[in-house]
């Protein structure tokens, strides 16, 4: 009788659950892509350039024409005021900027806004030439992980890199669970193969351990040296060989320096970083 009706409360729990995920997919659905902001860029040496450019994550104007989107308004309302405010850097072609902060000061929204995700309310983003991206969440799906690798691509063109002799990967099916590190492995190689001008990684090594970390920066310098490569950095380490370094500080630039010179100045955040991540030992 207990057990009869503990279960039923669980039922009813997980259906009132299912019902707020029902609701929560469909505020998902009914969000408007964000205009298209992105200019192409004409010199192939200006990979990036970003001119005090101001972005939000909902789109600025508040007139609202259907139901749906006032109930979405209303939801993110928080999120109208620019996450990004008054951004200007430029990447040079071949270049590695390295981008750190604290938590939540825009280093996810960063790369983002480069991938025209976001809603521009002042300024200009430019980018010339095709991106691979490691998002922060790493993702699989069912398949066998030379799929989720090679992603539809056909598989002849990756023979220089090695997966040729891997032809077990056909068979290894995604059937267990994979730990994130692995599962960030695989978005790595995923994004190496793509054979992309330029590589945006967000803190794609958090879960893999210091060493192997050290072995992808270092492989990513030296095999990639024709990519342009932005990296935010889960270990501080990991960007110090970077050619320049972006510290944000909520939403803004608050320096942009080769890491060098940022770590010369006592004062700088970056340095505070630095002490601090060696103090930790990471
Ligand atoms: N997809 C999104 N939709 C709406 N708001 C977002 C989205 N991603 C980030 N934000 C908001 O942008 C602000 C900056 O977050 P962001 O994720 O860029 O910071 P971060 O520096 O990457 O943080 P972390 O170190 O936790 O990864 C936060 O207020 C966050 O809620
Ligand atoms: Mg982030």
């Amino acid at each position: 009788m207990v057990s009869g009706l503990i279960g039923f409360t669980y039922s009813i729990y997980n259906v009132a659950v299912a019902a707020v995920s029902i609701e929560r997919l469909q505020k998902i659905l009914c969000l408007k892509n964000a205009e298209p902001y992105l200019i192409q860029g004409e010199d192939p040496d200006l990979v990036v350039v970003m001119k005090n450019a101001t972005l939000s994550w909902v789109r600025p104007d508040k007139e609202t024409e259907s139901m749906a989107d006032k109930e979405i308004s209303t939801f993110s309302q928080l999120e109208v005021k620019p996450t990004l405010k008054n951004i200007s850097f430029t990447l040079l072609k071949g270049n590695l900027l390295g981008v750190c902060g604290n938590v939540g000061s825009g280093k996810t929204s960063l790369i983002s806004a480069i991938l025209e995700q976001m809603y521009l309310q002042d300024g200009s983003v430019v980018a010339n030439g095709t991106f691979a991206y490691v998002a922060q969440q790493a993702w699989i799906f069912h398949g066998t992980i030379q799929e989720n690798i090679l992603m539809s691509e056909p598989f002849e063109q990756h023979r220089s890199h090695g997966l040729r002799r891997s032809y077990l990967l056909q068979f290894w099916k995604m059937e267990r669970t994979f730990p994130v590190g692995e599962r960030q492995l695989l978005c790595m190689a995923r994004a190496l193969l793509r054979n992309s001008k330029i590589i945006l990684l967000d803190e794609a090594t958090a879960a893999i351990d210091a060493e192997t970390d050290a072995l992808i920066q270092n492989t990513i310098k030296e095999a990639f040296q024709d990519c342009t490569v932005l990296t935010i950095a889960h270990r501080i380490n990991t960007i110090l060989n970077s050619d320049r370094v972006l510290v944000m500080d909520q939403g803004q630039m608050a320096e942009l320096d080769r890491p060098d010179v940022l770590q010369q100045r006592p004062d700088s955040i970056f340095s505070s970083l630095v002490e601090a991540a060696n103090a930790s030992g990471s």
